[in-house]
């Protein structure tokens, strides 16, 4: 069967009978994906009873990308239990479309200046934090990684529910976020058995879709007497109330034009339907982002000649004032900031590959058409390492954004996907970069030894350093 399905493209001649790769899969090695990659722009392997496409190209990877005929996301069996059958990621077709657009309201620019003040009280609590930790360790150097993560953690739950949640429910979620993570790795036994990898997911997500439902309850409470709204919760609260206000004053005669429609008329949704959408919010931004901020953060204490470069853009922006408060108007003017964080996702793009299912016999090539049921994974890291698109790609080069012309190679910018799945959360979370990297350089210093490992890449779902003790921030 799978020399069958293989047929003429790039794979091994055989595979170990059901389990295929299992035990090498178990811990990804970044140099066999990149083999991978480069042994033909479509290869395979076998997984379990799962057959496996790896498409490398650009075009390829777009190819499948814009495919929603014949693709849908695939998730790993074990994500339905976690993240529940009947969560909105799992949705296909119309039915994807129109939630979505229920949640385009959620990442406006006028949503998103309104979660800034939040996000900035979240990171001069944890500098503060971070200068406490240097400053008992006698400013020896000490593993930042978790340190780094409970800050993204609590920067997304603040942006996603604001003050609903207590600082003690922020802790846990990101000490056990990563069990969630590790239960929804690719390759993991697809079922529950007790104290094994995804039981312990199990557990800790269904604590997070716990506290998410709390959130929401209060947050319908406050916004119901007319509160502010200044989180991704409170917003959709507002649209729902609107909404029905809306329907009310239909259903009493107002003519429509009078009625005073929303922007988005939206359904009622229950708490637990609206912690499980946070729960995939949380799901698809704490990895992505934690990847995203231990390169940008290590490659600008190895290069502080950059480093240099944002401060003096900073304190530009705020007019010298270091400590005038974040606006989107300063973020918009922040060109070499932006250019930084965006050459940090290029250079090391979080998400290297994201796994489709193939819904209907796909031809992906003139000569070969990938069956119904295989798995077909695009992978963003070689369009973003494309030499015709990047120049010297190997090298870390904020200028390609600014005098250079990265910024013309859409086709290549697949850091966020494209599609009808492209990331929801792509704008906030470039923002998010930006104020964080650049609130970090008025405030902070940090050090980090540089190693022949530094900038090798090691796969836990995203990437990260190989060595992950960034030492220290004082
Ligand atoms: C640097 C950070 C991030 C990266 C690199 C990233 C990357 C991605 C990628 C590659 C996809 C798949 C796109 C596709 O299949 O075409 C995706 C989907 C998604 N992302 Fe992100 N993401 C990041 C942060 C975030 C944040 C902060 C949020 C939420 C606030 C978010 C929400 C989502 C959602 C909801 C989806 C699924 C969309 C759908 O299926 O319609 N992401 N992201």
């Amino acid at each position: 069967m799978y020399i069958y399905r293989k047929r003429g493209i790039v794979g091994p001649n055989w595979k170990t009978p059901f389990i295929g790769p299992f035990l090498e899969s178990v811990n990804p090695d970044f140099e066999k994906y990149y083999a991978k990659w480069t042994s033909g722009p479509l290869s395979c392997v076998s997984v379990f009873h799962k057959f496996v496409v790896i498409a490398s190209t650009r075009d390829y990877a777009r190819k499948i990308f814009n495919a929603p005929a014949y693709v849908k996301p695939c998730v790993v069996d074990i994500a339905y239990k976690l993240l529940r059958p009947q969560n909105w990621v799992f949705l296909d077709g119309k039915a994807h479309v129109d939630y979505r657009k229920g949640l385009n309201g959620l990442f406006t620019r006028q949503a998103l200046e309104s979660y800034l003040p939040g996000q900035e009280e979240v990171f001069d609590h944890y500098f503060d934090a971070f200068i406490q930790t240097s400053k008992k360790n006698g400013m020896k150097p000490v593993p930042w990684m978790p340190d780094f993560r409970e800050l993204l953690c609590a920067v997304s739950c603040r942006t996603f529910v604001g003050h609903y949640m207590t600082e003690a429910a922020v802790k846990k979620i990101a000490d056990d976020f990563y069990l969630i993570t590790a239960a929804l790795e690719l390759v993991n036994f697809p079922i529950i058995i007790p104290f094994t990898r995804t039981w312990y997911g199990k557990k800790a997500a269904d604590m997070v879709l716990d506290e998410f439902a709390k959130c929401s309850a209060k947050s319908k409470v406050r916004m119901a007497a007319g509160g502010e709204p200044n989180c991704i919760l409170d917003r959709w609260v507002v649209q729902m109330i609107a909404s029905e206000k809306y329907r009310e004053r239909l259903a009493a005669g107002v003519a429509p034009e009078d009625a005073g429609k929303p922007d988005i008329v939206l359904r009622e949704f229950t708490d637990f339907e609206i912690s499980m959408t946070l729960l995939t919010f949380l799901f698809a931004s704490q990895d992505a982002t934690s990847s995203a901020c231990t390169w940008m953060f290590q490659i600008m204490a190895d290069r502080p000649e950059f480093l240099d470069k944002i401060r003096e853009e900073q304190l530009a922006v705020r007019d010298g004032d270091r400590n005038a408060r974040m606006t989107l108007d300063m973020l918009d003017k922040m060109t070499y900031t932006r250019a930084i964080v965006k050459e940090t996702l290029r250079y090391r793009p979080p998400v290297i590959m994201v796994p489709y299912m193939v819904k209907k016999d796909f031809k992906l090539s003139e000569d070969y058409t990938v069956p119904k049921g295989s798995m077909v994974i695009p992978t963003t890291y070689m369009a973003l390492h494309d030499p015709e698109a990047y120049p010297n790609p190997e090298s870390f080069d904020p200028d390609r954004w600014i005098t250079g012309d990265a910024e013309k190679q859409t086709k290549n910018w697949l850091v966020f996907g494209t599609g009808p799945h492209y990331c929801l959360g792509q704008q906030y979370a470039q923002l998010n970069l930006m104020a964080l990297i650049g609130k970090a350089s008025l405030e902070v210093d940090w050090k980090h030894e540089i190693t022949p490992l530094s900038e090798k890449i090691k796969v836990f779902a995203t990437i990260f350093p190989q060595v992950r003790t960034v030492p220290f921030l004082a």
